[in-house]
Parts: structure tokens; C-alpha cells; sequence
């Protein structure tokens, strides 16, 4: 009976937290870019963290600290600047937050009255750390692994799992024909 309850309680979750999740993901402002989240682009893209987002960001899933003290930066930017580990997977699903990472990063604007924006998020706190739209790529790809490791160890699991899988099946393949080859002389 607590299985079941548990089990609906979780589907009610899913149900009402879902519909949110994609709404918060899809806002209004966020162009799609085809990004490039291969390898190459997340070490160019932690080279531009570390040199352009780690004086306020921490990431510590990878042991970075921010080298600005977060106190400080809560004072001067009127927020403390958050963690980034796991931005990415808590900006939408997939490849998502990083798309958001990106349109974030490159939606910076000047209104008439000289006053600095963000299309994105309006009202950000965060001043525009002006980067190039190839450094933005990176560091949202950079932002994106980030948030999930695994992601790489999983697809070399995968590939030893099926290696494993089609050596156990051509193994089986010749057992049967020998165990009815024996069954068959006998009859
Ligand atoms: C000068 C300090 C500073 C630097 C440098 C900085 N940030 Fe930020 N960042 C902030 C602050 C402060 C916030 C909180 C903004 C808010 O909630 O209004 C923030 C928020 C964010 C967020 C969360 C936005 C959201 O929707 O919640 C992301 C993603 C982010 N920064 C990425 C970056 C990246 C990538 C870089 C490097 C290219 C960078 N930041 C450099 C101060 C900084």
C-alpha cells in the first residue's frame, strides 16, 4: 500500500512539476543554436570559465572555487553569484540548458537611457562578461558536461555492454546448434 502510495505521489509530483520545468526552459527569448558539445569545444569552453566566470562562480562538483569572495559579490552585484555544477541540467532537459546558457550569454543589450539589460533574464544581476558568440558556444557546452560527467563514461559503458551482449549471443548461437546436432544424431 506505502509502494502505492509513494508511486502516486510521485506521478503527481512528475505531473505538476514537468508542465513547469518546460515552461521555465522555453522562455520567450531563447533562439536555438546548433551547439557544438563535443570534447574539443568543452575544454575550450573550460578555458573560458576559468579565465572569465570563475572569478565569481564556483563550480564545486570540479573542486572550483570563485576566486572573488561570495560575500563580496553578493554586495556589489546586489546577488551572490550561484554555483554553476548544475546549471545546465536544471535549465531544461537535454541540451536545453545550455541553449539557455548560451541565449543568456549573447542577450545582453543597452536601453536608450544607458542602462544594461538582458533579454533573457531581465534584471540580471550579473554584469555582461562580453564574451565572443564562439565563447559563449564554449562554455555553455563547457556548462552542459559539467552538469553531468557520466554522460561520457556512460556511452563507453554502453559499448562494452553491447560488445558484451553480441559475444554472449554468437556464444549461445553455437551452443544450440551443438546441443541439437547431438539431440538430433541420437534420435
Ligand atoms: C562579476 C561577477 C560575475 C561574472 C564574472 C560572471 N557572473 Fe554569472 N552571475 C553573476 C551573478 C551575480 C549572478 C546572479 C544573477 C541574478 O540572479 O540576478 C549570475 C548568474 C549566472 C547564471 C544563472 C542565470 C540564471 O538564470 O539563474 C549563469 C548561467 C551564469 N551566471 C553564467 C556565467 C558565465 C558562463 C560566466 C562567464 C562567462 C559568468 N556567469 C560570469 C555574476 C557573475
Amino acid at each position: 500500500m506505502t509502494m502505492i502510495m509513494t508511486t502516486l505521489k510521485y506521478l503527481v509530483f512528475c505531473l505538476l512539476f514537468l508542465p513547469a520545468a518546460a515552461m521555465a526552459a522555453g522562455g520567450a527569448h531563447i533562439t536555438h543554436v546548433d551547439l557544438d558539445l563535443s570534447n574539443k569545444a568543452v575544454e575550450r569552453g573550460r578555458k573560458v570559465f576559468e579565465e572569465q566566470c570563475s572569478t565569481c562562480h564556483s563550480m564545486v562538483f570540479l573542486n572550483y572555487k570563485a576566486t572573488m569572495d561570495p560575500e563580496l559579490a553578493a554586495q556589489s552585484f546586489g546577488k551572490e553569484p550561484p554555483d554553476l555544477s548544475m546549471t545546465a541540467k536544471a535549465k531544461g532537459k537535454r541540451t536545453d540548458g545550455a541553449q539557455y546558457i548560451h541565449a543568456l550569454l549573447t542577450s545582453y543589450y543597452t536601453h536608450e537611457d544607458g542602462r544594461p539589460d538582458n533579454k533573457v533574464f531581465p534584471n540580471i544581476a550579473m554584469p555582461n562578461p562580453g564574451l565572443t558568440e564562439e565563447a559563449s558556444r564554449d562554455v555553455a557546452a563547457f556548462l552542459w558536461w559539467a552538469s553531468e560527467p557520466s554522460r561520457e563514461e556512460r556511452k563507453t559503458l554502453g559499448k562494452w555492454v553491447i560488445g558484451y551482449m553480441v559475444i554472449l549471443t554468437g556464444m549461445l548461437y553455437v551452443v544450440n546448434k551443438r546441443t541439437w546436432k547431438d539431440i538430433k544424431k541420437k534420435g
